[in-house]
């Protein structure tokens, strides 16, 4: 994955707000680089940017060496329900779902070929450790394991980046710690990580830290 020279601005009122001045990232195949910067710097935004959640107003996205810009939006949904799984600080489960849905729940529209859905989805939820909370709904469980879930549905379709935006933001130092472990399993075995964290002892667990101030990566 590579920004390239990437710019984005917000359009508040009839100004243009830059929030990303020209930032060049490049995250090798494996790595796990985290993300830190003080609120309002711009990691969220830098998230969406690598994520392909919005498009840049300058510069290039590369994912797997392929140039966003040359994507049309269908394409770009694709390319992210295929190739980037997304964990965020809130969990975002789908309330009415179970355990198993919710895991399943990206392979309805994005679905890689010889992937028996619920075969994976259970062998997630079972590394995810939930295999007794397979059939219970979000609010009949943790924050912790709600989080779980989430890692496990980033993992459905084997995506080749996963985006953790605070992932353990809301959870207690003890729960965020087992959550971190599940990130470091997951990178041992080869997976590529991106993490925004604003907690140096999280930051730890990447290889490399890349930090941001006012839409500048200022060190790398
Ligand atoms: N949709 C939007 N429209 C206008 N301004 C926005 C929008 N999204 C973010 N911003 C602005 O961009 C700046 C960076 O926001 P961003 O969410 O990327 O920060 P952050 O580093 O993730 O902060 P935090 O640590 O608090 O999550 C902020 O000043 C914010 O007000
Ligand atoms: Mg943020």
């Amino acid at each position: 994955m590579e920004l390239v020279n990437l710019c984005k601005s917000y359009h508040v009122g009839d100004m243009d707000v830059p929030i990303l001045k020209s930032v060049d990232l490049r995250v090798a195949q494996g790595e796990f680089v985290a993300i830190m910067g003080p609120s309002g710097s711009g990691k969220s935004t830098l998230m969406n940017m690598i994520g392909c959640l919005d498009r840049p107003n300058c510069g290039q996205v590369l994912v797997m060496g392929k140039d966003v810009n040359t994507l049309s939006d269908p394409e770009l949904a694709k390319l992210r329900g295929m190739e980037i799984g997304f964990v965020f600080q809130n969990f975002n489960l789908v309330p009415r779902l179970t355990t198993l849905q919710n895991v399943e729940l990206p392979t309805y529209a994005n679905k890689k070929a010889g992937i028996d859905a619920r075969k994976k989805a259970k062998e997630l939820v079972k590394m995810v450790g939930l295999e007794e909370r397979m059939n219970y709904k979000p609010s009949e469980m943790s924050g912790g394991q709600q989080q779980r879930v989430a890692i496990a549905r980033a993992l459905i379709n084997d995506p080749s980046l996963i985006l953790a935006d605070e992932p353990t933001g809301n959870l207690d130092s003890v729960t965020g710690n087992d959550i971190m472990e599940i990130f470091s399993d997951l990178h041992r075995k080869g997976r590529t990580i991106v993490m925004i964290t604003h907690d140096p002892e999280l930051a730890e667990y990447a290889d490399r830290v890349v930090n941001i101030r006012d839409g500048i990566i200022v060190s790398n």
